[in-house]
């Protein structure tokens, strides 16, 4: 093995996240003490690779097929380091900037020609939407915020959404103010296959995925809307007003950029997919495998999964989500594994990036 069967199926040539979708506090949580030791972590946007690094491991090692997925991480490393925090976060877009363009050169001078090559081709939207708003998911999410939305709901409740309350409050507020017909119509259509296939995700991502995604959607943002508190949620508040609100995402909160910048040389990155890394004999002791499982068939899942137990140190945790595809240790290597249900019944419930029916922590048995 060493080539992956997703590669084959879809086109990686431009940024497709640009910006983390996974929640960076559960997934650090559940990595539990990685201190001095070697991590893995697929790269995506790089923003969970990043915030692995508060860890404080020796070495997190980050793949990624796509070379735009690596730009983005390579980006975010020049901007940690010639960028205060507070420009870091115009830069992002997680707040409004009229400075966007100066700053991204100032970036661009601090990395190599490739990724500052790659980045000048996306100036224009970088100066629009932040560097974390020019990824195809983004631009599925502002459609539907520029144009579907504003048919839905007004200004004035979207900003409702975001006013602190206790729980009690915030389920009368979502049943009668937030999920009404219109709203539930709107899911319908732009979370069918059909739309979501074009617009947001390669529709081969929705080969092996049962159900109808506006369904799981509707429930996950009950889970955002009431279970936890919205005014919390920089995901949900990027969805619905493009930009984060008072909370951000892990690896761009202000008290952890000094660490990040301070261990930025321990960010070994590869482009290539995790079953060539594993292929080549290295061992780590904790893995951050986003949602890629979801990604592969079955029969390939089962094969991954088995590679990446043999580059596992005794006790590695596995940490991954699914959105809608089952995935869990297959039965064939249950002996070895043990799932960590509290732990992830924890995280779960405070997960912030709803998008995710699954949160899986496994842990390989000495
Ligand atoms: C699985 S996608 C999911 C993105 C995600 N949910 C988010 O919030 O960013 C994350 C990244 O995994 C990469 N990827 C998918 N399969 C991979 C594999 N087998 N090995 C390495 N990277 C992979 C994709 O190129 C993509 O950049």
């Amino acid at each position: 093995m060493g080539s992956s069967e997703i590669e084959e199926k879809a086109d990686f040539d431009h940024i497709r996240y640009a910006q983390l979708w996974e929640d960076a506090d559960v997934l650090t949580s559940a990595l539990g003490d990685c201190a001095g030791k070697t991590l893995v972590s697929i790269c995506s946007a790089g923003d969970n690779a990043l915030a692995m690094l508060t860890l404080d491991p020796a070495r997190v090692v980050v793949l990624d097929l796509s070379l735009a997925q690596i730009a983005c991480l390579k980006l975010r490393i020049a901007a940690y380091k010639v960028l205060t925090h507070p420009e870091f976060i115009e830069l992002t877009g997680s707040r409004r900037s009229t400075r966007r363009g100066a700053l991204l050169n100032r970036v661009l001078k601090a990395t190599d020609a490739e990724t500052r090559a790659f980045w000048r081709a996306l100036i224009p939207d970088a100066e629009k939407h932040g560097i974390g708003g020019v990824g195809k998911f983004e631009r599925y999410f502002r459609i539907f915020r520029t144009w579907l939305l504003p048919l839905v709901h007004s200004r004035r409740t979207i900003d409702a959404v975001f006013v602190p309350r206790a729980p009690a409050e915030r389920q009368t507020f979502f049943d009668t103010r937030f999920n009404t017909v219109r709203w539930r119509l709107l899911l319908n259509i732009f979370f069918s296959r059909f739309v979501m296939g074009r617009m947001g995700r390669d529709s081969a991502f929705f080969d092996h995925v049962d159900g109808s995604p506006a369904k799981h959607v509707a429930r996950r943002i009950r889970h955002a809307g009431v279970t936890t508190d919205p005014s919390q949620n920089p995901y949900l508040h990027w969805i619905l007003k493009g930009d984060h609100g008072d909370a951000l995402p892990m690896a761009w909160r202000p008290e952890h950029y000094e660490t990040i910048r301070s261990r930025l040389d321990r960010l070994d990155i590869r482009h290539g997919s995790l079953e060539a890394f594993v292929s080549t004999g290295e061992k780590a002791s904790g893995f951050n495998l986003s949602d890629i499982f979801e990604y592969m068939s079955p029969e390939t899942f089962r094969e991954v999964y088995g590679s990446v137990l043999t580059a596992a140190e005794p006790n590695a945790r596995l940490v991954y989500w699914n959105m809608m595809a089952p995935r869990r240790v297959p039965s064939k290597y249950l002996d070895r594994v043990e799932t960590l249900t509290n732990i992830e019944t924890q995280q779960k419930a405070r997960d912030m990036a709803f998008f995710y029916s699954d949160f899986v922590v496994e842990e390989v048995q000495p």
